[in-house]
């Protein structure tokens, strides 16, 4: 039978979504993630708050049994997140300067080694610009060490596994905007100073006040353009019935339009999975019945 990742499979893209393993003792769920889905990324698992609970002492196993489930599965894994500004565990998020710039390398080369080989791609760094509509940096705890921090991020990943591509990962970056043209200008920046960068994420959460835009493939387009490969990673789309079915299938085609998007992950399976639940935003009811927004991507794909 057709399944999300076979549609997505037939046309050269992989179709991935979110996973919890605290919840892989419910068998709708891990029924749902172990047939549709061809890419998994762990939800939470592979934070730095999860992996690095204690200054330099690491903790895998909750991380590990997301990973070691997709590979029993064939499916291939992204990992989320080396550096963010978010979810950093107590004793990170109260350090500055060298300290901190420290603390983050040696937990990038750290974790980067652990999970050498096994991963399609890491976001490397995850939403380090700012909403304010000037294209400038978040202000963070990380971006305080130094406007450097990014590319010492992505050369301490590649210094640790070789095969993972390295993304960049990034929210609100949906069309051609000011956040999204810094992010284009820092990537153009890094290509040509060798700084290893091989891809562009796109979380494309879309809220239904502000469907898509009309230039989403056309911004997906020149980051393809620039020559690293673009990534749709946490798709979810408020709203329900044929408008949110229709905005599933036009994310779709423009993946489709841009050789060089590789795949499509929504962030969870089901609406009671969400982060954001009572926006029911996700491909599966809470029963993990398929809803009109599974039939229409799966339409959009070219499958039936
Ligand atoms: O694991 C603890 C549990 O032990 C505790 O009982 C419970 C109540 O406090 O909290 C649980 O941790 C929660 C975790 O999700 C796992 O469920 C955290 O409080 C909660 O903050 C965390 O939320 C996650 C959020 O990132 C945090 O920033 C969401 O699940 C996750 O979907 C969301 O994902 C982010 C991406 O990583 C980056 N892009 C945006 C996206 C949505 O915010």
């Amino acid at each position: 039978a057709t399944t999300l990742g076979s549609a997505a499979s037939a046309k050269g893209k992989y179709f991935g979504t979110a996973a919890a393993a605290y919840k892989f003792s419910d068998s709708v769920y891990t029924g749902l993630l172990d047939r549709e889905f061809t890419m998994v990324t762990p939800e939470n698992e592979m934070k730095w708050d999860a992996t690095e609970p204690s200054q330099n002492s690491f903790s895998y196993s909750s991380a590990d049994t997301i990973v070691n489930r997709a590979k029993a599965n064939g499916q291939r894994v992204r990992g989320h997140a080396l550096a963010w500004h978010s979810q950093q565990p107590g004793w990170a998020s109260s350090l500055s300067g060298t300290a901190l710039r420290n603390a983050m390398v040696n937990h990038i080369t750290n974790v980067a080694t652990h999970y050498k080989g096994q991963l399609y791609a890491w976001d490397v760094v995850n939403e380090a610009f700012s909403d304010n509509g000037d294209g400038s940096r978040r202000s963070s705890n990380l971006q305080q060490t130094g406007n450097d921090w990014i590319e010492v991020a992505f050369k301490t990943a590649r210094a640790a596994d070789s095969t993972a591509k390295l993304c960049y990962n990034d929210y609100n970056t949906d069309g051609v905007n000011a956040k999204s043209t810094a992010i284009y200008n820092m990537v153009k920046d890094f290509l040509a100073r060798g700084v290893p960068i091989d891809c562009v994420g796109f979380q494309s959460h879309i809220n239904s006040a502000s469907p898509l835009p009309s230039d989403y493939q056309a911004n997906l387009q020149r980051f393809a353009d620039l020559g690293v490969e673009v990534q749709i990673t946490e798709l979810d789309i408020a709203g329900s019935g044929t408008t949110q079915a229709n905005t599933y299938a036009n994310v779709v085609k423009a993946c489709l339009a841009v050789t060089k998007c590789t795949g499509i992950t929504v962030w969870g399976i089901r609406d009671s999975d969400s982060w954001r639940s009572g926006d029911t935003p996700l491909l599966f009811d809470n029963s993990g019945n398929p809803k009109a927004a599974y039939n229409s991507v799966i339409s959009a794909f070219g499958a039936t």
